[in-house]
């Protein structure tokens, strides 16, 4: 049985990647997918690991239906390219990150989350500084990304 193994990237992974990382999980299980499609989520930093999710993006997360409570954040690992076929970067320099860890043998998906979906942004901005609305936007990115992106992986089960 074919499985498809995803990553979401931040830099904290505390805010972008795990809302990311809830609400796809939700999608997949609800697609009764959660055995084909894997998920995680981790920072290209490690200032946060071992920790929850930022208290505001669980909040705003829990407002819309999704618990992140489970997700505990880790940064990235070199293992990570043998490990995922798809790695997906909220932002540029988390690509650019990301780029520069990348394993020659590495033979996935390594892009723009963004990519998927119908914005016209390109990266998801960085909530962790600001307000509240920095929160929702995320969400908002990331809920209609997810969608883009579960339809692509079906496509790729098939
Ligand atoms: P994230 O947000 O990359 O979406 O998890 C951030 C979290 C923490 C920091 C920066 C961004 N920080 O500088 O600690």
């Amino acid at each position: 049985m074919k499985q498809l193994r995803v990553l979401f990237v931040c830099l904290g992974n505390i805010c972008r990647s795990p809302t990311a990382h809830g609400i796809f999980e939700r999608r997949v299980a609800e697609a009764g997918l959660q055995d084909r499609i894997l998920i995680d989520s981790a920072g290209t930093g490690d200032w946060h690991v071992g920790r929850v999710p930022d208290s505001r993006a669980s909040a705003a997360a829990l407002k819309r239906g999704y618990d992140l409570s489970h997700l505990r954040a880790r940064q990235v690992r070199p293992e990570d390219f043998l490990e995922f076929d798809y790695l997906l970067a909220m932002d540029q320099q988390n690509l650019w990150d990301l780029q520069a860890l990348a394993l020659p043998e590495f033979a996935g998906h390594l892009g723009l989350f963004l990519d998927f979906g119908n914005s016209p942004l390109k990266e998801v901005p960085d909530p962790y500084p600001g307000g509240e609305e920095g929160f929702e936007a995320v969400l908002d990115l990331v809920e209609d990304a997810t969608s883009d992106l579960l339809a692509h992986l079906c496509g790729q089960l098939d």
